[in-house]
């Protein structure tokens, strides 16, 4: 018996993504030590922005970073000829005036390997092998390199997928339970966004790192699942409740924690890397930061930063969208209700990070306004 180990065993162990991306990268480099980055960006096909998501080096300057799909031809050029891109010598790219090409160059690699991530045919995302050395990507090592390639987009696919499967799962539970949550569709698709804005604001800030952000860009629309189990009456009550309604109303925070561990339980999901951060933004959105929220009634840095985030793009939307029970305010309004709370109730930090971006907000109402179903 000859002994063999196996150099991706890591695969086999309860890690995160980026942690088996990073092992990944370790083995491949003892063979191929001139590939110094893997990286990892995925798309948004409803906004058509394709955004920096996972990577496997401490090089961080290509971090909370994003682009117009449209934008940047050269990556277009791949998904529609259908075909990787090999670069062996990044200086020909020295002269592109595309400030994604700039920035990229500026890193300092001297080619680069870029393969097209398809999930089931639709376009997923890009992956990137980047080296520091030119003339290095011949075919032969481009065929060894080709199966890490698709190992990562399995892994990185296989995540979202999971999360595509509980988003459904909550959405199915609405919908045969009858109750019509007044926050659908266009609503948590602004909101989330929104929560996304504030966090790539507050990134260096906090160390959120890319993979945080998308993870709560994914988890946000979730924070209201609580709503499912709270009656018609009271949800799509037209006017101000009374105290007992407001008791019940408030009963969604945990009645969502509920709901959540529960899914995540039958699903078997309770180990999903960041299954902590969607219970965190379900039980703690309405948490305030002088400690007068429910369910827990915590304060300040006790609230964690996810569920602060989530509280202000939350009750923005609120203000400037229709209820049941209210008009919608204009921006302004709004912007002063915000800075007024902040600090108060909402995190200071959180307001002004949006507060700071009143063109990607107005940007945001622009592609996903109120429609007839909300
Ligand atoms: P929601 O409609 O998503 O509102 C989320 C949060 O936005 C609210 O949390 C509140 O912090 C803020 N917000 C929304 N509208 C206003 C407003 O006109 N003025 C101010 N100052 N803040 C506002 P909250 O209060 O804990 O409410 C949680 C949920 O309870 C709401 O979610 C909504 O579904 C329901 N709700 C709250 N008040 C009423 C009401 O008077 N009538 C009805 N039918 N439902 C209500
Ligand atoms: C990191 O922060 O080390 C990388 C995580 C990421 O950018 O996704
Ligand atoms: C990246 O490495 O993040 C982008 C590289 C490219 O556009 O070639
Ligand atoms: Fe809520
Ligand atoms: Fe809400």
């Amino acid at each position: 018996m000859t002994a063999h180990i196996d150099k991706l065993d890591a695969l086999n162990q309860h890690l995160s993504l980026h942690d088996k991306i990073i092992s990944i990268h370790k083995t491949l480099s003892e063979r191929y030590p001139f590939i110094v980055r893997i990286a990892i960006a995925i798309y948004d096909p409803k906004t058509g922005l394709l955004k920096t998501f996972i990577h496997s080096s401490d090089e961080h300057a290509l971090e909370h970073y994003q682009a117009h799909l449209d934008e940047v031809p050269s990556l277009k050029a791949i998904i529609d000829k259908g075909l990787p891109r090999v670069i062996n010598n990044f200086l020909t790219f020295e002269h592109s005036d595309s400030e994604h090409t700039q920035r990229i160059g500026r890193q300092g690699y001297l080619a680069s390997y870029t393969l097209p991530i398809f999930n089931n045919g639709d376009f997923f995302g890009f992956l990137f092998f980047n080296s520091n050395e030119k003339n290095v990507f011949s075919e032969t090592i481009l065929q060894q390199i080709d199966i890490y390639g698709h190992l990562i987009a399995l892994m990185v696919i296989n995540e979202s997928n999971i999360i595509q499967t509980l988003s459904a799962a909550v959405k199915t539970t609405g919908n045969i339970t009858h109750i019509r949550d007044p926050e659908t569709g266009s609503h948590l698709d602004r909101m989330s966004r929104y929560s996304r804005l504030i966090a790539i604001k507050l990134a260096d800030q906090y160390q959120l790192s890319d993979d945080f952000i998308e993870h709560l860009f994914m988890f946000a629309p979730l924070h209201d699942i609580g709503k499912i189990g709270i009656p018609d009456e009271v949800l799509l009550k037209p006017g101000k409740l009374n105290h007992n309604e407001k008791q019940i109303m408030q009963s969604h925070s945990v009645k969502g924690r509920k709901i959540i561990d529960d899914l995540l339980k039958n699903f078997e999901l309770e180990h999903i890397e960041y299954s902590c951060m969607l219970r965190n933004i379900i039980e703690y959105h309405h948490e305030s930061i002088d400690g007068n929220g429910y369910p827990n009634g915590i304060k300040g840095e006790q609230i964690p930063i996810e569920s602060r985030i989530v509280a202000v793009a939350d009750v923005f939307d609120a203000l400037t969208s229709v209820r049941p029970y209210k008009k919608a305010w204009s921006n302004g309004k709004a912007f002063d209700l915000l800075a007024e709370l902040a600090g108060q109730t909402l995190d200071a930090n959180c307001v002004n990070a949006l507060l700071a971006s009143k063109d990607e907000i107005d940007q945001i109402q622009q592609q996903f306004k109120e429609n007839f179903y909300g």
